[in-house]
C-alpha cells in the first residue's frame, strides 16, 4: 500500500470493456456488462441500455433499470441488424466500405436481449410502430379506460404511450373481462385489478427488493390477476414503493388517492428527515400544503425507494398547532405575542450579559448542518456546555436506520454533542439543579423527556425555546421562537454515511416562523458581533471553511444528490 505522500504510482483500474453499437445511426460505446441491479455482478449490458446511453428513449413497461428483468410486456420490441462475418471472422464489407449487416427478419425486446459487436437497433421504423400499436391495443383491450377518475392520470404510463401509439377507436365488440376492484391490498394500498397490465415489477420489487412474498399473479390467460396471497398480509415497510412502481394506475396509495390531480402538484426536492439514512425525495405541495413525498433516485443512499413510514411523516408539517408567533413571558400575562425584532434584542442583551459557563444549550440532531454551526459558534463565545438528544429506534436491512435524527453526523462533525449523543444531558441537569446554569436555550427538542423536568426548568432565570410545535417544554418558555419545517427551508444535513446532502424550500412557513439559521444569525451578530452569514449558500460556504470534516465543499457542489466527505468513519 502506498503511503501518503509517496510518488509510487497508483494501480491503474482495470479497463473497461466495451462495445459499439449503433441506436438508429447513432454510434454509441457502452461497457460489455453493466451490474446485475440485485446481486451487483456484471451481466450484458441490453439494448435497452445501449438504447439510454445513445439518449434514445424506447417505450417500456415491465423493464424498470432496479428490478430483475421480466420481459411480459412487449412494449420495448425493437428491430436489428448484426455485421455479417466472412470465413475469416471479420465482418464482411458493402461495396461503400461499410460493415454489411444482416437485418434480422424477428424483432427482438430490448429490455432482454443483449447487445454484441457491431449491432444495430432501430427503434423508429414503421414495423416497430405498428408492434408498438399492436401491444398497447392488446394492453387496453379489457382495460376500463376510466383516466377522468383515475388517480394515477398525469403520471401514468398507458396515457403517455396511447398519446403516441393507441388508436382513436377500439375494434374489440365483445365483452371486456372484469376483474376484482376496490380490493384492499393491505394497510396503505389499494388493488384495481381492471387497470394492471400484469409486468409484474410489484411482485418482483415486494419479493426481489423487500424479500416478501406477499404478492403474485393467479388466474389464466385474460383472467390472471394480481393478488395478495391468502393469508399473506401485504404490509411491509415497503409497500408504497410499488405505488411508484405501477406504471398504471392498478396500485394506489390510500394516503393520496383522490386528494389532489398530480399535474397541480409543485415539486420540489428534498430529503427524508425520519432517520440518519436522508433518502433523497421529491415533495408535492400544492398552495402551501404537502400532499406527498416520493423517493427521488439517489444510488448513493436510496436508488429508487424509501421506507412507508419516511413517505407518510409529513402530516405534522400542516398542523393547525404549528407555532406562529414569537413570544415572551412577562409575570403578568404569562407568554404573549411579541416581535422578533423585540424577542431578539432582549434575548442578546441577556447572553450578552451571561457570565461565562453559565448558559447551556440543547441543540437537535433534526436541526441543519448551518444552524448547528451557528449554535456551536454562540456556545463558544458564551463557554456554553452543549448537547443533543439521542433518538434511537429499529432499523432494517434495506433503508431503516436504527438512527431517528437525519444529522446526528452533522451534530458530531460540528461538535455540538460527542460520540455518544446526551452523555452531557445529566451535567446540564446537575448545573441547573445547582444554580450555576442559569440560561438554557434548547432547539427542537422537548428537554422534559430527556431528564431535565418541568421543576428543574422552573429553577432557570431564563429558557429561551425554538421549535415547530407545542410540548412540555415551550410551555415553559420565557422566549419562544418559532421555528421552521425542512419543506419551508433550505439546508443540508449529513447522512449516517457521511454524505452532505442539501434540500429546498418547498412551502412557506406559518406565521411569523423563520428558518432557524435566519434569527440563529442574526442572534449571533447581536451577541458577538460576527455577520456575513446572510445567504444559505454563504453561510454552507463559511461552514466548509472552518470545520475540518466539510473541508472542500461548497453549496453548489454539493448538486442534487450530495457528496460523501472522505473517510467520515
Ligand atoms: Fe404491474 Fe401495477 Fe399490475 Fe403490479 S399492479 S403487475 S405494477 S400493472
Ligand atoms: Fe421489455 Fe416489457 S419492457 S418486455
Amino acid at each position: 500500500m502506498s503511503s501518503p505522500g509517496s510518488t509510487e504510482a497508483k494501480p491503474t483500474p482495470p479497463a473497461v470493456e466495451t462495445l459499439t453499437v449503433k441506436v438508429d445511426g447513432k454510434i454509441v460505446v457502452v461497457p460489455r456488462t453493466t451490474p446485475d441491479p440485485l446481486s451487483g455482478k456484471p451481466v450484458p449490458t441490453t439494448m435497452i441500455q445501449a438504447c439510454a446511453a445513445a439518449q434514445i428513449d424506447v417505450p417500456h413497461y415491465c423493464y424498470h433499470p432496479k428490478l430483475p428483468v421480466a420481459g411480459n410486456c412487449r412494449m420495448c420490441l425493437v428491430e436489428f441488424g448484426t455485421p455479417v462475418i466472412g470465413p475469416d471472422r471479420k465482418p464482411i464489407l458493402n461495396p461503400d466500405g461499410t460493415v454489411k449487416i444482416n437485418k434480422s427478419p424477428r424483432p427482438a425486446i430490448a429490455c432482454a436481449t443483449p447487445i454484441s459487436p457491431g449491432m444495430e437497433i432501430y427503434t423508429n421504423t414503421p414495423g416497430v410502430r405498428q408492434m408498438r400499436e399492436g401491444v398497447l391495443e392488446f394492453l387496453l383491450i379489457n382495460h376500463p379506460l376510466d383516466c377522468p377518475i383515475c388517480d394515477q392520470a398525469g403520471e401514468c404510463k398507458l396515457q403517455e404511450y396511447s398519446v403516441e401509439y393507441g388508436q382513436a377507436a377500439s375494434r374489440f365488440v365483445e365483452e371486456k373481462v372484469h376483474k376484482p376492484k376496490h380490493v384492499d391490498l393491505g394497510p396503505r394500498i389499494v388493488l384495481d385489478d381492471e387497470r394492471c397490465i400484469l409486468c409484474s415489477r410489484c411482485i418482483r420489487f415486494t419479493r426481489d427488493i423487500v424479500g416478501d412474498d406477499a404478492l403474485g399473479i393467479v388466474g389464466r390467460g385474460s383472467h390472471s390477476a394480481l393478488t395478495r396471497y391468502p393469508d399473506k398480509p401485504f404490509d411491509n415497510n415497503y409497500t408504497l414503493n410499488t405505488v411508484d412502481l405501477c406504471p398504471v394506475g392498478a396500485l394506489t396509495s390510500k394516503d393520496f388517492r383522490f386528494q389532489m390531480r398530480v399535474w397541480f402538484l409543485k415539486e420540489t426536492k428534498s430529503l427524508c428527515t425520519t432517520c440518519a439514512t436522508g433518502c433523497n425525495i421529491v415533495i408535492g405541495s400544492r398552495e402551501e400544503k404537502v400532499y406527498r413525498y416520493e423517493p427521488r433516485q439517489n444510488d448513493a443512499v436510496n436508488s429508487c425507494w424509501m421506507c412507508d413510514e419516511g413517505r407518510l411523516n409529513y402530516k405534522w408539517i400542516g398542523r393547525a398547532d404549528r407555532l406562529a408567533k414569537c413570544r415572551v413571558r412577562n409575570a403578568e400575562h404569562g407568554l404573549t405575542d411579541a416581535t422578533w425584532s423585540a424577542v431578539l434584542r432582549e434575548i442578546s442583551e441577556k447572553l450578552q450579559k451571561a457570565p461565562r459557563a453559565s448558559v447551556a444549550i440543547v441543540a437537535s440532531a433534526r436541526q441543519t448542518n448551518e444552524e448547528l454551526f451557528l449554535l456551536k459558534k454562540l456556545a463558544t463565545r458564551l463557554g456554553a456546555i452543549t448537547d443533543s438528544v439521542p433518538r434511537c429506534g429499529e432499523g432494517d436491512r434495506l433503508l431503516v436506520n436504527a438512527d431517528k435524527n437525519p444529522n446526528s453526523m452533522g451534530a458530531r462533525f460540528l461538535g455540538v454533542c460527542y460520540t455518544e449523543m446526551g452523555i452531557n444531558l445529566p451535567r446540564i441537569a446537575d448545573g441547573i439543579s445547582k444554580g450555576t446554569i442559569k440560561t438554557l436555550i434548547v432547539c427542537g427538542e422537548d428537554v422534559t423527556r430527556h431528564g431535565l423536568g418541568a421543576d428543574l426548568l422552573a429553577r432557570l432565570e431564563t429558557l429561551i425555546v425554538g421549535d415547530i410545535l407545542p410540548n412540555d417544554t415551550t410551555a415553559l418558555a420565557h422566549y419562544l421562537l418559532p421555528g421552521c419545517a425542512h419543506a419551508e427551508k433550505r439546508g443540508t444535513f449529513t447522512n449516517a454515511k457521511g454524505r452532505v446532502q442539501r434540500f429546498m424550500k418547498a412551502i412557506e412557513p406559518r406565521g411569523d416562523a423563520r428558518p432557524e439559521w435566519e434569527f440563529l444569525q442574526e442572534l449571533l451578530f447581536h451577541v458577538t458581533g460576527q455577520s456575513g452569514f446572510v445567504s444559505i449558500e454563504g453561510l454552507f460556504n463559511q461552514m466548509a471553511k472552518e470545520i475540518p470534516a466539510f473541508q472542500g465543499l461548497t453549496w453548489a457542489a454539493l448538486g442534487d444528490s450530495g457528496v460523501t466527505i472522505p473517510n467520515s468513519f
